[in-house]
């Protein structure tokens, strides 16, 4: 009884960085704490409204952006400044009102690449989680990248790293969006380990068998805790209760019949096409993909966010046809769990490769930039569930590479392996979830510490 009294008292702050692939799973490791008996607030900037939908047990609040009335912010650094000053206030605003009121905090989890907020968190007397959204093999790089050992891009063709299997320089995160070369990107993402050493925990959202090797390596650096992967409980053993989907969804579905659509069509007969929330693809892709997935005979489902709608050739606009259906939005975990669909070409985004691991499909690689390179060696050479497409001189992907990539994975004389592998990653993901699993133990034992505070 004590205990428990004891752990209804653990109160702490999850605090996202404001973009869908960082919400999702931290929200979903807060729904696993309150499971555990802590209370979480998480703190974003994001629509009020979304505030008032269900999220489990968890309390969302949302940060005002004054980004508006503080003019244009014309440079990354004035974001940074602005974004963290705005973030200081609130928490400690939620700090001294949730102590007056008998529920005091204890600790920030924080996403890894805002690593001041764990000077935040110090002056508001806090302890501190860094929480990486991205896989272990991608946090090594960057970290080597950090000690200064390796370059990006790198000078090497062929790069050897501790864990890893060799890897090419294309295999490394890249520092361009499309045509544009950022070492802005590079510093953020390195600067997740500028205070590796004083933070009290490091939490990655993967599971031990997935990245077995690189995962010990990253532990003989920094105490690291696997507690992944983070999908929704309604596709693990561990079902909580309200949790069919993620729940703070940033964008809208323009589609109300896409269950029927997909209940229409044969088990895995359909090619899920979807790149996340933040890759914009040139028109001319745009263009390639189309026919490509037209060429490719296959029933395919793509999501194509609002703001990339008019890029789509005109043939393609609002289609909803027997053969293919375009979407601005849709609820992906439960489209990667439907029988009908037979692949995923997706960009490599983390969360959309660990959802398609966790629920045994197979994938297209057609990765953009940053980490989803090195997601997609995996998936293509590591954890072979799939085909990497290639680029042509222009940096595009062919309608003819498209079908071929397509082809391969839906029914080629790999399909079957991928198959294969696909069920047992799921099979594994499952377990390291489930009661008793790696992930599991490690969650609990996170929550266990938190109580102690
Ligand atoms: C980015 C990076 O790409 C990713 O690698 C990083 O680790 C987090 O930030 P994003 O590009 O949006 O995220 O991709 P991804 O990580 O795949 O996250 C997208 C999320 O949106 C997934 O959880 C996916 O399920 C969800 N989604 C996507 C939908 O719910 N519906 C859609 O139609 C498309």
């Amino acid at each position: 009884m004590e205990s428990h009294q004891r752990a209804a008292e653990t109160h702490i702050i999850a605090l996202p960085f404001p973009a869908q692939g960082h919400i999702n799973p931290m929200l979903q490791f807060s729904k696993l704490l309150t499971s555990k008996g802590l209370k979480v607030t998480l703190v974003t900037i994001i629509d009020n409204e979304l505030t008032k939908a269900k999220h489990g047990s968890v309390i969302v609040d949302s940060i005002s952006d004054n980004s508006e009335e503080n003019g244009t912010i014309s440079t990354m650094e004035e974001y940074w400044k602005n974004f963290s000053s705005l973030i200081e206030r609130k928490l400690s605003e939620i700090v001294e009102k949730q102590g007056k009121s008998g529920r005091p905090i204890s600790c920030l989890v924080y996403d890894s690449i805002m690593p001041w907020a764990l000077d935040i968190a110090r002056r508001l007397g806090l302890a501190a989680a860094s929480f990486f959204t991205q896989s272990c093999a991608v946090s090594a790089i960057y970290y080597h990248v950090y000690e200064g050992r390796l370059n990006i891009p790198s000078e090497q063709t062929h790069v050897s790293l501790d864990g890893m299997p060799p890897l090419q320089s294309y295999d490394l995160p890249s520092p361009a969006c499309g045509s544009e070369y950022s070492p802005a990107l590079i510093s953020l993402m390195t600067s997740q380990f500028s205070n590796i050493r004083e933070v009290d925990w490091i939490l990655v959202n993967t599971f031990n068998k997935l990245e077995a090797e690189v995962m010990n390596w990253m532990a003989s650096q920094c105490p690291v805790k696997l507690i992944g992967p983070l999908i929704p409980s309604r596709y693990t053993s561990k079902r909580l209760e309200d949790d069919n989907d993620y729940g703070l969804s940033l964008f809208k579905s323009n589609n109300n019949s896409l269950k029927q659509w997909l209940d229409s069509k044969e088990a895995c007969s359909v090619v899920y096409v979807a790149f996340g929330s933040i890759a914009s693809l040139e028109e001319k892709q745009m263009e390639e993909l189309a026919c490509g997935l037209e060429k490719s005979n296959y029933h395919f489902l793509w999501v194509v966010r609002e703001s990339e709608q008019k890029k789509l050739p005109d043939t393609f606009v609002n289609e909803t046809s027997e053969k293919g259906l375009i979407v601005t939005w849709c609820p992906q975990t439960e489209v990667l769990a439907h029988n009908s669909v037979g692949s995923f070409m997706t960009h490599c985004g983390w969360n959309s490769t660990l959802e398609a691991l966790s629920l045994g499909v197979p994938m297209v690689a057609m990765p953009q930039w940053a980490d989803q390179v090195t997601n997609a060696k995996y998936i293509a050479d590591v954890w072979t569930v799939g085909v990497r497409v290639k680029v042509n001189e222009e940096g595009i992907v062919t309608k003819e590479e498209t079908e071929m990539c397509i082809r391969e994975v839906m029914e080629g004389e790999n399909a079957n392996e991928f198959r294969r592998n696909s069920e047992k990653w799921k099979t594994l993901a499952q377990e390291a979830v489930s009661e008793g699993g790696s992930s599991d133990k490690n969650v609990e034992k996170f929550a266990a510490e938190l109580k102690c505070i």
